[in-house]
């Protein structure tokens, strides 16, 4: 099975070949970013299996995985005895980084998407999933999955947890993590909805922040789960006639890792990495989902969405026709803006159904991905650099010392170490 993540492979001189700006020394914090190459992001699709009202609705599947890259879409309404339309036919393939069908664990998409990113994100890279296609393809499925079944979200926070785990005896961690959902154009606070419709700023650095979300720091993989858990529950969602569970709002998961080193040093280095994990709600029509009344105002808000995050798209792949991207038009697009085209390893899985009554959707859905490919970001490592005032370096001396004495008990735990073979005795033997 391949997987999206060749690039981190690149060359180390490749990694850190530029510093944007150094952080200066006089007590307090300066911002640094590194630049460290240019990425596309990794683009995957998955089909769905077909549904039990496919299937009685009599649908045949038109979208077949080729290989572990290539997916072709068949032209429903093709017919192999119409020679006059041969060469009309709207068949096509399409070539993603990675793809999968109905045979596809959640395991082995987590592992081919999303595992590689966890790395970077420990140690200040940001990094961005999400699930993109029609209602009802699985979207939901994928980032969120079932109890027997989890998704990408319980299985990075999982793996997130163990990775600082196993290194935690030279770095200090500290997580975070925020939960939101944009239904309607206003954005909520999943762990807390008291607080009401929160604003989106963007800060002197031009990063855009959530005015008073709810930052809940841990360092425990199950508290992180429980709230997880919890602000699910919050979650707007409805049954339509397309889907019985159908996600009514943009899901936006945020876990901040800050990384520093356990050895104190005058000057600091603070690395913070940002994921995001988005669950998209679907694109929708009116027709397909028999909407009325509320559900029909969230599709329409849904759709408008979701085109503007389709025109980012398009303006972004095709940089050489130097078109303007227009992140203004929604929410949604305002806070992906650094996971579309700034800084963010960014990982879209598109979703789509293998029948023939979902061809259109399909084909749109596709073509999106598929444009998706030529973006490119930037991806910079986040480091905060804390210079200590001289008050503070008799605090730093005592943590300094108490270092010392906890790797003293440490090589006392171990026990005496192997004598060391004296080499002047050997060359002496050997003489
Ligand atoms: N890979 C899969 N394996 C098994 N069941 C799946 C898979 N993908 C989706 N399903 C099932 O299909 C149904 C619709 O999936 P889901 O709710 O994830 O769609 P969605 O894309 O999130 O839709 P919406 O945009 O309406 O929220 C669910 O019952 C889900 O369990
Ligand atoms: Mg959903």
């Amino acid at each position: 099975m391949s997987s999206c993540f060749r690039e981190w492979e690149l060359p180390p001189q490749l990694r850190e070949w530029n510093t944007l700006s150094c952080g200066l020394i006089r007590g307090g914090e300066d911002r640094e970013q590194r630049i460290i190459g240019w990425f596309h992001p990794c683009v995957a699709l998955r089909i769905r299996p077909i549904s039990m009202a496919e299937l009685e609705e009599g649908a045949t599947l038109i979208a077949h995985k080729v290989d572990d890259q290539m997916v072709v879409l068949m032209d429903p309404m093709e017919d192999p005895d119409d020679v006059l339309r041969a060469n009309r036919s709207r068949e096509k393939s399409y070539m993603f980084d990675v793809a999968f069908d109905f045979t596809a664990t959640q395991e082995m998409v987590y592992r081919a998407t999303t595992k590689g990113l966890i790395e970077g994100v420990i140690s200040g890279y940001n990094a961005t999933v999400f699930a993109y296609g029609p209602t009802g393809c699985g979207k939901t499925y994928t980032m969120l999955g079932t109890d027997h079944e989890p998704g990408i979200y319980v299985r990075t926070l999982d793996d997130l947890f163990r990775a600082i785990e196993a290194t935690s005896d030279n770095m200090e961690y500290e997580v975070s993590m925020s939960y939101l959902e944009i239904y309607n154009e206003m954005i909520r606070d999943l762990l807390n909805p008291s607080l009401g419709y929160l604003d989106l700023r963007e800060d002197s650095k031009g990063v855009i922040q959530v005015a008073g979300i709810t930052e809940v720091s841990t360092i425990n993989a199950k508290e992180i789960m429980q709230l997880l858990m919890k602000g699910n529950k919050q979650r707007t969602q409805e049954p339509t006639a397309a889907n019985r569970a159908s996600s009514r709002s943009h899901a936006v998961l945020q876990v901040t890792v800050r990384q520093k080193s356990r050895v104190k040093n005058i000057m600091q280095e603070v690395r913070v990495g940002r994921l995001f994990m988005i669950d998209l709600a679907g694109s929708e029509r009116a027709s397909q989902t028999q909407n009325r009344g509320q559900r029909m105002k969230e599709g329409a808000h849904i759709n408008r969405s979701l085109l503007a995050l389709g025109n980012c798209i398009n303006a972004l792949s095709d940089r050489a026709g130097g078109k303007y991207v227009n992140y203004r038009d929604s929410k949604l697009t305002r806070l992906l803006k650094d996971s579309l085209g700034g800084n963010s390893r960014t990982v879209m899985i598109a979703h789509i159904s293998p029948a023939n009554s979902a061809f259109e959707e399909s084909r749109s859905t596709l073509t999106y991905a598929d444009r998706a490919k030529s973006i490119r970001t930037t991806v910079k490592r986040n480091l905060l650099n804390v210079s200590y005032h001289i008050a503070q370096y008799t605090s730093i001396i005592a943590d300094l010392r108490g270092e010392i004495q906890r790797l003293q008990r440490k090589i006392e735990e171990q026990g005496p170490r192997p004598a060391r073979t004296d080499i002047r005795r050997i060359q002496g033997d050997c003489r």
